[in-house]
């Protein structure tokens, strides 16, 4: 169950739906003590940014704040913790009893205004023996 959340959290993380809400300091501030660099989106917190590898999520996971895929402070997303039941629900349920057949092999992706595959990933699914 832990390893799932890593790999739905990799999974937010290379393509959040949320991709709207990343924001990026563009120059040096200070807040309430704090010094935020400017720039402060930084790839020192998820070394080999392109690579999935749900096990970065493993053990501590990423600093505090470094991940936000439901946002953060008095806007975070209210849907969080339904969001995060429904992905333990279906995502071991439809991996573990089904293997997919994808109609479209090599589906694109969209990403606006949420990233999605093009034709809506059709497939068969084939129920995995008991
Ligand atoms: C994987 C699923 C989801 C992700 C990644 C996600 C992500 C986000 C993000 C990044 C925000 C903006 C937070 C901010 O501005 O700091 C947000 C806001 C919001 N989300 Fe979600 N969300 C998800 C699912 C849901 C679900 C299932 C619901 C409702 C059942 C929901 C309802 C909302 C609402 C109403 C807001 C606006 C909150 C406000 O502005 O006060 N979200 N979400």
């Amino acid at each position: 169950m832990k390893y799932s959340w890593s790999v739905a959290s990799e999974v937010l993380r290379i393509s959040t739906p949320g991709f709207g809400g990343f924001r990026e300091a563009i120059t040096d501030f200070t807040h309430e003590g704090f010094t935020v660099p400017k720039g402060s989106k930084n790839p020192k917190y998820f070394p080999d940014p392109e690579k999935f590898e749900p096990s970065r999520f493993q053990g501590n996971g990423p600093a505090p704040y470094a991940f936000v895929p439901f946002g953060g402070g008095p806007r975070m997303c209210p849907g969080n913790e339904y969001a995060r039941a429904v992905i333990h629900v279906f995502m071991p349920n439809v991996v573990t009893k089904f293997r997919w057949e994808k109609l479209i092999p090599g589906e694109n992706m969209i990403y606006y205004p949420a990233p999605r595959p093009a034709r809506g990933l059709p497939v068969i699914l084939h129920p995995n023996k008991p």
